[in-house]
């Protein structure tokens, strides 16, 4: 049996490019697979870019509610909060003393903030708290505290996971065969979506369209999908359309060759629109309304997410206790 983990950041409003690349594909992995999946929200590595206290504790729900709202089974999954397992607080200390301070130096995330500040002459520390810095350690101590053997990301965190790989190497050469070195796993049929103005959908960006919005709002962002001008009646090509980019993440081969001859035929663009909507919306009705009672009920979150934290640290205990055997402590 294998150990596939992954954590979320809960980082604000989940939009449909976290359904398509993350929440879904998870999902679906956990249901057909009779690994042990552990799935986590990574509350504490939000704390390196978020210091609202209210804003933070929403997010953690929502993200929680997003996945529970999706068919997350915390019966087939050990779903529980970062912050709930003191055991991985206590090996990401031991850990960033195994960890040379150049591998956080040339870790992407940080070393594009630097770049930046470096391009633009001013102080390289600026905005850099000491967590940002040593954000991939903690991440290792996530993976390694489980012994995860897969680990579920997209390709931006692929660097991490080798970083996680070389300390867990460096662990067991130095003291004794303890943690298993972890391997990103891609998932092949994860879809990337882009936003509204066609770039990567990110918050960040303010292209986004939120997962659970309510039917009106949604009709409406999807209106504002970027098209080019090709009027109604004329052909239209599939290739560079960002409707049907969005369109093909949420719909069936079938769905997606009828589109394509609709294309063909001259589909207007606000028709065009609309069949994307009546893609999307349906598929979002039920999860919605599930979220919307999760939300009103936190506490019935924390009770699970508290079940989940027991069941994780029940395998975390054991395995601190070899690690500090080993370290002489
Ligand atoms: N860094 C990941 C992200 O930004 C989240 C994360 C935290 C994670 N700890 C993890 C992912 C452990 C996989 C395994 O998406």
């Amino acid at each position: 049996m294998k150990t596939i983990l992954t954590g979320i950041k809960p980082t604000g409003e989940p939009h449909l490019g976290n359904l398509a690349g993350a929440i879904l594909p998870a999902i679906e992995l956990s249901k057909n697979s009779s690994d042990r999946c552990l799935y986590f929200i990574a509350d504490y590595h939000s704390l390196t870019a978020t210091k609202d206290a209210k804003q933070l504790q929403n997010n953690i729900y929502e993200i929680a509610a997003a996945w529970l709202a999706f068919g997350l089974n915390p019966d087939e999954v050990i779903f529980y909060r970062q912050s709930d397992i003191p055991e991985i607080f206590e090996l990401n200390w031991i850990l960033s003393c195994m960890t040379p301070k150049g591998d956080m130096n040339r870790a992407h995330a940080y070393k594009a903030l630097v770049d930046k500040a470096n391009e633009e002459g001013k102080d390289p520390d600026k905005g850099v708290n000491i967590g940002l810095f040593t954000y991939p350690v903690l991440m290792t101590a996530d993976i390694l505290m489980f012994n995860a053997d897969l680990v579920p990301v997209g390709k931006d965190q692929v660097q991490h996971v080798e970083i996680a790989r070389s300390i867990a190497q460096r662990f067991n050469q130095h003291y004794k065969q303890t943690f298993i070195e972890p391997d990103a796993f891609i998932q092949e049929n994860v879809k990337s979506i882009k936003g509204l103005d066609g770039r990567k959908m990110s918050k960040s960006y303010g292209n986004s369209i939120p997962i659970f919005c309510s039917e009106k709002r949604l009709k409406k962002l999807i209106n504002k999908v970027t098209t080019d001008s090709t009027p109604p009646g004329e052909p239209k090509s599939t290739q560079d359309s960002l409707v049907y980019d969005i369109y093909q993440a949420f719909a069936s081969k079938e769905q997606c060759q009828e589109l394509e001859k609709k294309y063909a035929e001259g589909i207007s663009w606000g028709e065009a629109k609309a069949e994307l909507f009546n893609v999307i919306n349906p598929q979002l009705e039920g999860p919605r309304e599930k979220f919307n009672e999760l939300m009103a009920n936190p506490s019935q979150m924390d009770e699970l997410l508290h079940e989940g934290a027991r069941k994780a640290r029940e395998l975390a205990a054991p395995l601190l206790k070899q690690v500090k055997d080993a370290i002489g402590i």
